[in-house]
């Protein structure tokens, strides 16, 4: 560990006891008296950034959920915050006061040497052979879960693939049958996930926190119960694997606190995400149904029943679908830090604790990087158009640096066993001219669950 990395660590844990300090010397304001830009945040997030940017240019200071901060756009800032080569940019001390007490201690939470530390651990959890294992086990729960979807009648997509996710992640993740038990471990964690979101976070019962800590609780126990088993078993669901991981050098495992906790950030981390990428697909492949049909070609080119994990690079077109949709409708459109010491970027001095946000929304629309953004176009990403090879980090749905998602390819590949079986089976549709309204913050979503209408194909 470097000591600058320890200094940054031992400043994190003292900012929250710290005053924030001035920002005026950066352009921007701090929009309506107490509340700031918070409204048009949660109406209009994109509107509200181009309005900022073209007010401001691409440094600049707001106010939102009685936060005031700096927002930073573009690949360039997106690398020096994300890359962080000087270890001033606190991921824990910026994500920490919306999740601490539901997901404490997750991987996102943790900094600069600690971090690094669990992460190494979490990798092994991610090897390709794993990965492979929890493909296999995947395709026949997918294919099986969509024959039952409603046909001939309009249903609501994002709450299917909701409902079949948590049901494929209790599978995989946990190693669990479905039935009652399954069932109550989905309950309580969505019961978390829906607390992230609660503005009142006392827990007087009734409320969406008080059921969503109760949920945290039960999550807790159920897998503190479950370590010694997982620990003496050989299954090859994530959760096994994470009890098996072992620092290379100490041989020496995670903790069952660590574990547990783990865990729990892990669903979290993995279920909202791949739901909001799955809709944004299939409501652009509802949109433009010749790409239903390229899909299914590529797919019956492969000429089997299941999709293994060496069959995903073949799946060229596919590919470039998953990343258009990312680049469209990336499920974390923002992405906050807070810093630990003063730094400077572009001339201005921004001062220790201050909320530093970048925003992958905003890069993956701006025109010196992307012809016509706006359009639905899979081809830029390919070899000889390759729009997304100007910068390294222009396409960020993913985030880049020390906290990239860890999950990616497992976010492929389970996007990929899902479009193989259900785009195979079916045809979608939605009612002619219909755009989908997206909710954008905190984690993009269909605001009407995304209406739609199967065939056989
Ligand atoms: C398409 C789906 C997904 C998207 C768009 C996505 C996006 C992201 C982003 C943007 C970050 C970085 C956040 C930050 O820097 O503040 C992140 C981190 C993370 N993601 Fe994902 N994610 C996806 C799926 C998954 C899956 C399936 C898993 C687990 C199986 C997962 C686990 C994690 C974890 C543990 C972190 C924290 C990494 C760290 O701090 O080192 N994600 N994800």
């Amino acid at each position: 560990m470097t000591s600058s990395m320890h200094t940054a660590q031992a400043d994190a844990e003292r900012l929250p006891r710290m005053p924030q300090r001035k920002l005026d010397h950066i352009p921007g304001d701090y929009g309506m008296p107490l509340f700031g830009q918070t409204f048009e945040f949660l109406r209009d997030f994109h509107g509200l950034i181009n309005r900022m940017a073209a007010e401001h240019g691409p440094v600049f200071r707001a106010s939102s959920f009685f936060q005031r901060g700096v927002t930073v756009l573009g690949p360039e800032a997106n690398e020096f915050v994300l890359r962080d080569t000087q270890h001033v940019f606190s991921s824990r001390a910026a994500w920490n006061p919306i999740l601490e007490k539901l997901f404490t201690d997750g991987l996102m939470l943790r900094d600069f040497a600690d971090h690094k530390y669990h992460r190494r651990m979490l990798q092994q959890a991610f090897k390709k052979n794993a990965l492979a294992g929890y493909m296999a086990r995947m395709n026949p729960h997918i294919a099986e879960g969509i024959t039952h979807w409603p046909q001939g009648e309009e249903f609501l997509f994002f709450e299917q693939i909701k409902s079949l996710l948590l049901d494929v992640g209790a599978g995989i993740f946990l190693g669990l049958k479905m039935g009652p038990e399954a069932q109550q471990v989905n309950e309580a964690f969505v019961a978390a996930v829906d607390a992230s979101l609660a503005v009142l976070r006392v827990e007087i019962p009734g409320t969406t926190w008080h059921r969503g800590m109760k949920g945290r609780r039960f999550l807790e126990q159920f897998m503190m119960d479950l370590i010694p088993v997982k620990r003496a078993g050989g299954d090859n669901d994530f959760f096994s694997e994470l009890c098996r991981a072992a620092d290379e050098e100490t041989d020496v495992t995670l903790t069952d606190r660590d574990v547990m906790n783990h865990m729990i950030f892990l669903l979290f981390a993995a279920h909202d995400t791949t739901t909001s990428t799955l809709s944004s697909i299939i409501f652009t492949l509802a949109r433009y149904p010749e790409w239903q049909d390229k899909l299914v070609a590529e797919f019956e080119a492969l000429g089997k029943d299941e999709l293994e994990y060496d069959d995903l690079d073949q799946l060229v077109q596919t590919t470039r679908v998953f990343k258009e949709a990312l680049r469209m409708f990336p499920p974390l459109p923002t992405m906050p830090r807070r810093t630990v010491r003063d730094v400077e970027w572009q001339g201005y001095k921004i001062p220790k604790n201050t909320l530093v946000s970048v925003v992958p929304l905003h890069t993956h629309y701006m025109e010196e990087y992307w012809s016509n953004p706006y359009t639905f176009d899979p081809d830029r990403f390919s070899p000889e158009r390759a729009e997304d090879k100007k910068h390294f980090f222009q396409w960020v749905p993913f985030g880049g640096g020390h906290h990239k998602c860890i999950g990616l390819n497992f976010a492929e590949l389970q996007t990929k066993t899902f479009l193989y079986h259900f785009l195979r089976q079916y045809r979608v549709s939605v009612k002619p001219g219909y755009v989908m309204p997206h909710q954008l913050v905190p984690l993009a979503v269909p605001k009407d669950g995304l209406p739609v209408s199967i065939t056989p194909r």
